[in-house]
């Protein structure tokens, strides 16, 4: 029985719905010796900043029941160095590359948008737009709607690529952001990012990371994760994907059938570096035990009467 794996986000086309999660898989080579890389829909690189940055002071991860803590500060080699060192190797794949990125101001965003514009055989852009902005008081551009809608139009204005917009749950009203991007030209979005959170050293009464705020990921956060991929899915027309605490085919098909059209493992990678490979053939495994023929036919097919 032939199976169509193959999902489209606007006009990219996955040979299958299992991504990697920005910050949870380096730019995919690390990776190789454990899995075919080849075979995944898509990798998310580590998010990408103009400059190279070293990231926050250790401790900056932490295990947490069911989950983990991090602060990594957006350790990476910046754009330049990526599109030098890490873009030749990407573009062979039959896995297409999202580049994820993030700035603190909204010109920055555009400059990284522009730096990108010719990487011919990039998937598409991921922005990631949890940080604040600098230049205009620190504001969180991911809970501002205006500020959101600021970032995606300068994204979009700078690049001829797929642009996803990417999400964090850290919000009143998700659906209130995912339309103001919606609005303002993105092609799909993505979410959840991290949960805020920090942990306590009882004896030294200090905090466990050394950043004090950190964010939560991990199955802890997988219930909230799928309320709102279901919130965002009924809000929007573009393709949703969905990712938060997946580590199993089973936990992937429950956010397709919320609205995912495409999903991304991330946290699990640190545990089961097979991990994304192992959830492409559970969920093979399901459609023939299922007779489903095409993966899309179970994409926001939740029942809730
Ligand atoms: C160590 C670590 C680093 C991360 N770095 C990034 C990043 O650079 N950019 C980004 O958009 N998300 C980053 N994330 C968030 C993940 O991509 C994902 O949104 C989140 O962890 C929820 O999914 P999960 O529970 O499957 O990990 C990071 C997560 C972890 C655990």
């Amino acid at each position: 029985m032939g199976l169509n794996l193959k999902v489209k986000l606007g006009n990219v086309e996955l040979q299958n719905p299992v991504m990697t999660a920005s910050g949870t898989f380096g730019y995919g080579d690390e990776f190789n010796d454990y899995i075919d890389i080849n075979r995944l829909g898509a990798i998310s690189v580590k998010g990408t900043t103009i400059k190279e940055r070293q990231g926050n002071k250790i401790p900056r991860i932490l295990e947490t029941p069911s989950g983990m803590l991090n602060a990594i500060g957006f350790q990476n080699i910046g754009v330049d160095r990526f599109i030098k060192e890490k873009y030749p190797y990407l573009q062979t794949l039959d896995a297409k590359t999202f580049v994820n990125i993030t700035a603190n101001s909204i010109e920055e965003f555009g400059e990284l948008a522009k730096k990108l514009d010719d990487l011919d055989k990039i998937g598409g852009i991921e922005v990631n737009i949890s940080c604040p902005n600098i230049k205009e008081g620190g504001i969180n551009m991911g809970t501002d709607p205006i500020m959101a809608s600021k970032v995606v139009a300068e994204v979009k204005k700078n690049t001829k690529h797929h642009v996803m917009v990417k999400l964090t749950p850290n919000v009143t009203d998700i659906k209130v952001i995912a339309k103001a991007v919606e609005d303002s030209g993105a092609d799909s979005i993505s979410l959840i990012n991290t949960l805020v959170g920090m942990a306590v050293d009882l004896k030294t009464r200090r905090p466990k990371i050394a950043n004090v705020i950190a964010g939560l990921s991990g199955p802890a956060i997988k219930p909230v994760a799928l309320r709102l991929t279901w919130e965002v899915f009924k809000t929007v027309k573009i393709p949703v994907v969905g990712m938060g605490g997946i580590e199993n085919a089973t936990d992937a098909l429950e956010f397709m059938i919320v609205g995912a059209r495409a999903i991304q493992v991330g946290t699990a990678n640190l545990y089961n570096p097979l991990a994304s490979i192992e959830i492409l053939e559970g969920i093979e495994k399901y459609m023939i035990e299922n007779n489903i023929k095409d993966i899309n036919d179970i994409v926001g097919t939740f029942k809730v009467d």
